[in-house]
This record gives structure tokens, C-alpha cells and sequence, in this order.
């Protein structure tokens, strides 16, 4: 990490709000967004005791926030419950026959709840959950695909105080018992199977693999969806159409202190060793309440769409929490987006008349491949506003969104954020900041980032560095759950005192920041962030590899792809069924996501003298550079020159 960053991009183009949309917008100036943003800095106590009043506590708050590097504690004295904030709440106002969640599953299927059913469902789950023992504070794996009851299990452990920790359903047995083990889960709540292009995901499978070393689990709940053939224990495995659905709908919100932990969400870092991000319920509410009300700039007819999966941070914040908080209709979609055709999102949004549409630029350079003709076909007018996450966007990418989706009206929020932050930490507020394509533009209330050099100086406008933050923030992650020294370690030991990011970034002459991406050893493949270390685990894992180092290439389609450098252990022959032996394993293993699109044999790695494997080099060679810059730590020379006399 000491080498310079070197921003490349060279966009100018300026779109400012369109007129029509500023005037109806919750912020509809520059002036306005800036008042606002001085006052959250300025008097952060103000600013963020009047945004936790617009919503609902047991208690009120005595202090706002308490910052003793690295920990942050906000709304002390206070008492509330996230899931009461986003149900009890709107129905006591009146709004409980107002549509909350719209499902469409992979096979056609419909399904809506009000606000008033999504109650009665959340109550249903929460005293099953009590019944099998859960009580505040122990720990609930969901494991499930995108249907409604795995927003129904959150809300139903957020109503009891329980921690849900939600396990995506792409990963495979592997990852899952290493999730649920170090949350020391006592539950799990899973589904036969999900959908996807037509296919079952054989959820209950790989929790059954899972389960043969997970000692803390006492119980599963099982969500019959694709009816394939699995098999219940006994005792262990209890139906959600016995539990859930036979249970009582009456289950008062538990009041709970603001700091109470809410979820653990597992995410990649630089060790094998996934982090269990913390999230508490005061700080994480305001946060992403605040977040979709004004990124969003939600209004009550609003048909709002975020094509995230509920197992990422995107789905817990943009699917679940912050529309709910805000007494949105929220969309869900459980399948593919090319299933049965290439236009299943469009034909989705033209008939659900679908008005705000967030999603991430992997997928939409996946619908410029497939070609306009796709959304062409359908009536998208409903749309008013297109958001993005999760990776950089490409300026063209940017272009054909705001063109062929967007019809050239709809303001674009390209929104930068983490797992960690919880909730969106830099993005132009649709009715009040002027865009460029591939910016994220200025920083939301309260965010105050920086970019530095390693010496942790200021870096001069244009020049690439390190992306800080300089404040805390409501939703900010509390902890690495059961390990408060890699939290520390992590976040706040390589410029102490402020948070960092991971990511390399710019700021402009109007001050915009430019997002490039990681800049530690984690790759973001098709949206999905993966530690290098992970699979490189895995793969050494195999009795055929002695070491294994894995690192990102550029991919026009996914961002990022894997690539891994392997030496094998002696008398091991290194062939094309070996390589596919590797491959298949990894996806096996961690799930298909993390299959490497290429690996390499190398009879040895590039190392430094102490031994460490020199990624940097390995990602130049895997990007088809020359390898450039520092190479007088690497030990032998020699092993540079073999790997690139092997290059493909
Ligand atoms: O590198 C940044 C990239 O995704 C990382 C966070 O990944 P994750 O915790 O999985 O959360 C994804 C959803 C919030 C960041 O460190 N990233 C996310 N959004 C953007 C982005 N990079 C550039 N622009 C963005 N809008």
C-alpha cells in the first residue's frame, strides 16, 4: 500500500437536476443541501436529535453521540425498536391498508402485503422464533433467497431484540458454517430451495452439510418455496407452515436501548477469516431512515425498487429497513434478471409502474451486452429516479442508463458506500447536486470524508489517495462481532483516529469524489466484495496445492475478476482437468460466485524477503501489464520472469 494511487479518468460532462424534479424535490438546491450539510458538521448534536425525533422511541435519546475513537455510541438513554419504526408505526398513524412490500417470484407469482399484514406476519415469526427459545441478544441465521419471509425474519428478530445475522444464498455449506459459528447462531431460517433461471438452489442441502459442525444450533425453521425433496429432523427442523403460520399475530415490540446490537452482517476483509460487521438499532435506524428519505426522495406514490439480494448490505438498508422506516411500497424480486428473457427487470418496472430503480453497474453492463432492444420494448415512463451501488460505474455505463432506462430524465444517484457504514455515506441529492458520470459526487449530511496520502497528509485536489472518514456517523459499524482488536486494527490503525475505507479515491476542483476501488487485497466481482484470503484458503485447502495467491483483473462485464496463481505440491501434474478440478472446488466450497475465471500454475510465487507474496506484481501480470514499479524487495527475480514467460 505505499505506491502512489493515479487517477486516470478524464469525465467532464455536467448534467444538472432537471427543473421539474428539483421543484417537487425534498432538497431542491445546491443552497439548501449546503445549509444543511454546515449544520450536521457544524452541530451534529442538533442535526441528528431532530432527524431521530421524526421517528419513534420508548424513550428519548438523553445524549446524541459519543465518540472516543475507535468507538462511537449514539442516542444514549434512548429506548426504541426498529421493527415497531417500521411497521406499528405507520399502521397506528393510519396507513395500515398502504401496500409495504410487492413480490414478484422467478415464476410469475405475486404477492402483496400492506403494512398491516407485514405486522401481523412479523408477529407470527417473532413468537415462533420465542417458542423455539430465541430470546434479545441471541443470534438468528437467515438463510434464504429473496422472498418476502426473509424481510419478515429480520423484522421479526429486530421486534424480540434478537441478532439476525443474514446469510446470502449463493454461498455453499462451507461459508455457512463458518458464519453461523462465529455468530454462535442458535437458530437458522432457511427455505427447501430458491429459484434461480429455472433452477432450484438447493437451500436445506447445504444447511444439512452445515449442520454436522455447527453445535450451537438448536433449531431450523424451513420456508417450503420450490418444493424439491428434502429431508426434516426431527425435533431440529420445524416447518414454517406449522411454526410460523399457526402462531399467534399479536407480539408486542420489544423496547430496546440504542446501542443493542441489531445484526451481524458478514463481509470480506484481508484474512481468510470473513468480519462479522456490527450493527446496533438507534444509530443504524436514523441512518438509513435518513438516507432513503432524501437520497430517494421518497414520496408516498412511489413505487421503489432495489434489485440488491436481502443477503448484502444493500438489501438490509435499501430493501428492508430505510424504505419501511419511510412508509414506502417497496418491490421484490426473487429471480434472475435474464429469466425467462433478457427483459424480465424492464417488464417487471413497466407493470408494476415502477417510479425509483436502484441497482449496480455489473448488472446494468450485463443489459448493455444484451442490447437496447430489451428495454426498448417496454413503457418505462413510470421511472423518475435510477440509482447505482456496490462498485464504480463506468462513465458509458452511466450514459446508456441515463439514455435508454432513463429516457434522459431520470437523475442518476450513484451512491458510495459500505457494508461497514451501514447506510449511504456520498451521493448527489437528486433535486440538488449536479451529476458527473462515474461520480459519486458530495458527501451526505454528517459524512466528512478525505482523501490522504500514506503518511496520512492531505492530498491536493486531482491526486489519487486513500479515501478517510473523518467523523462518525449514526450508522457506523460498532464492532467486528467477538473481536474488538481486529475492529480496531482494521478501521482505525492505519491513520489513527480516523476511519478507513479500503478504497482509493479522488476529489475534483468542484470538490466531487471519484470512487476508483480497493486498494487493499479484496476484489468487488460482479458486486459481490470477496477477500482474496478466503479463496486462497480454500484452494491451499486441496490436497493437490502448496500455495495459492489470488488477485482481480479488470472485466468489462463483472469489474473485477479472479484470477489465481497456484503452485502445486510435488509430483502433482498441473493440467487443464486439474485447473477445472480447482475451479469447481472453490465454487464448492465458498459458492459459484468466487469461481475463478482463470487459474494459473506457477512452479513458485514472487515473494519479498519476509516471505510476503507480492500481490501487486501478480495483478499487473493478471492484467496483462508488464509488471511495473518497485521490485527490489522481491527475493528472487527469477520467479517474475518464469510467471511471465507463462503468460497466457
Ligand atoms: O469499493 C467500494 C465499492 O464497494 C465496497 C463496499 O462493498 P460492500 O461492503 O459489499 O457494500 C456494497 C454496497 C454498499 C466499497 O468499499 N463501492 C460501493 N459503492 C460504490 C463503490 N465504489 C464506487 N462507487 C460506488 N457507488
Amino acid at each position: 500500500m505505499t505506491s502512489a494511487i493515479v487517477s486516470v479518468s478524464k469525465e467532464s460532462r455536467l448534467f444538472d437536476p432537471p427543473a421539474e424534479f428539483s421543484v417537487r424535490a425534498k432538497i431542491g438546491s445546491r443552497e439548501v443541501y449546503e445549509g444543511m450539510y454546515r449544520r450536521s458538521i457544524e452541530d451534529p448534536d442538533g442535526f441528528w436529535g431532530e432527524v431521530a425525533a421524526e421517528l419513534y422511541w420508548f424513550d428519548p435519546p438523553k445524549t446524541v453521540r459519543q465518540w472516543d475513537p475507535p468507538k462511537a455510541r449514539w442516542f444514549e438513554g434512548g429506548t426504541t425498536n426498529l421493527a415497531y419504526n417500521c411497521l406499528d408505526r405507520h399502521v397506528t398513524a393510519g396507513a395500515g391498508e398502504k401496500r409495504a412490500l410487492v413480490f414478484e417470484g422467478e415464476p410469475g407469482d405475486i404477492r402483496t402485503f400492506t403494512y398491516a399484514e407485514l405486522l401481523r406476519e412479523t408477529c407470527r415469526t417473532a413468537n415462533a422464533l420465542r417458542r423455539l427459545g430465541v430470546s434479545a441478544g441471541d443470534r438468528v441465521v437467515i438463510y434464504m433467497g429473496m422472498v418476502p419471509e426473509a424481510a419478515i425474519a429480520m423484522l421479526a428478530c429486530a421486534r424480540i431484540g434478537a441478532i439476525h445475522s443474514v446469510i446470502f444464498g449463493g454461498f455453499a455449506a462451507d461459508a455457512v458454517r463458518d458464519r453461523v459459528n462465529d455468530a454462535g447462531a442458535k437458530l437458522i431460517i432457511t427455505q427447501d430451495g430458491a429459484w434461480r433461471r429455472g433452477k432450484v438452489v438447493p437451500l436445506k442441502e447445504q444447511v444439512d452439510r452445515a449442520l454436522t459442525s455447527c453445535p450451537s444450533v438448536e433449531h431450523t425453521i424451513v420456508l417450503r418455496r420450490t418444493h424439491n425433496e428434502i429431508v426434516m429432523q426431527p425435533g431440529r427442523d420445524h416447518e414454517w407452515s406449522v411454526v410460523v403460520d399457526r402462531a399467534s399475530d399479536q407480539c408486542d415490540a420489544v423496547p430496546v436501548t440504542s446501542e443493542h446490537p441489531l445484526f451481524i452482517l458478514y463481509t470480506s476483509g484481508t484474512t481468510g477469516k470473513p468480519k462479522g460487521v456490527l450493527h446496533t438499532t438507534g444509530g443504524y435506524m436514523v441512518g438509513t431512515y435518513v438516507t432513503t428519505k432524501y437520497v430517494f426522495d421518497l414520496r408516498d406514490d412511489d413505487i421503489y425498487w432495489c434489485t440488491a439480494d436481502v443477503g448484502w448490505v444493500t438489501g438490509h438498508s435499501y430493501i428492508v429497513y430505510g424504505p419501511l422506516a419511510n412508509r414506502a411500497t417497496a418491490l421484490m424480486y426473487e429471480g434472475a434478471p435474464n429469466y425467462p428473457e433478457p427483459d424480465r427487470f424492464w417488464d417487471v418496472i413497466a407493470r408494476h409502474k415502477v417510479t425509483v430503480f436502484y441497482t449496480a453497474p455489473t448488472a446494468i453492463r450485463a443489459f448493455i451486452r444484451w442490447g437496447d432492444a430489451h428495454p426498448r420494448r417496454h413503457d418505462m415512463s413510470s421511472l423518475r429516479l435510477l440509482g447505482s451501488v456496490g462498485e464504480p460505474i463506468n462513465p458509458e455505463a452511466w450514459m446508456w442508463y441515463r439514455d435508454v432506462i432513463g429516457g434522459g430524465r431520470c437523475p442518476i444517484v450513484d451512491t458510495w458506500w459500505q457494508t461497514e457504514t451501514g447506510a449511504i455515506m456520498m451521493a448527489p441529492l437528486p433535486g440538488a447536486i449536479a451529476t458527473k458520470p462515474g461520480s459519486c459526487t458530495l458527501p451526505f449530511f454528517g459524512v466528512v470524508p478525505k482523501i490522504v496520502r500514506h503518511d496520512g497528509s492531505d492530498a491536493e485536489p486531482n491526486e489519487g489517495g486513500y479515501l478517510v472518514i473523518e467523523q462518525p456517523w449514526p450508522s457506523m459499524l460498532r464492532t467486528v462481532w467477538g473481536d474488538d482488536e481486529r475492529f480496531r486494527q482494521t478501521y482505525f490503525s492505519r491513520f489513527p483516529g480516523r476511519y478507513f475505507t479500503g478504497d482509493g479515491a479522488r476529489r475534483d476542483n468542484d470538490g466531487y469524489f471519484w470512487v476508483m476501488g480497493r486498494v487493499d487485497d479484496v476484489v468487488n466481482v460482479a458486486g459481490h466484495r470477496l477477500g482474496t484470503a478466503e479463496i486462497e484458503s480454500v484452494l491451499v485447502a486441496h490436497p493437490n496445492v502448496a500455495e495459492a495467491a489470488v488477485v482481480g483483473r479488470p472485466d468489462e462485464l463483472k469489474g473485477q475478476a479472479l484470477v489465481a496463481f497456484v503452485t502445486l505440491k510435488a509430483d502433482v501434474n498441473a493440467t487443464d482437468e486439474l485447473r477445472e478440478q480447482l475451479a469447481d472446488h472453490v465454487a464448492a466450497e465458498i459458492g459459484k460466485f468466487a469461481r475463478p475465471d482463470a487459474i494459473r500454475f506457477a512452479d513458485a510465487l514472487p515473494k519479498t524477503r519476509s516471505g510476503k507474496i507480492m500481490r501487486r506484481l501478480l495483478g499487473e501480470l493478471a492484467s496483462g501489464q508488464a509488471p511495473k514499479g518497485d521490485t527490489t524487495t522481491l527475493e528472487d527475480i527469477s520467479v517474475l520472469a518464469a510467471l511471465r514467460d507463462d503468460d497466457e
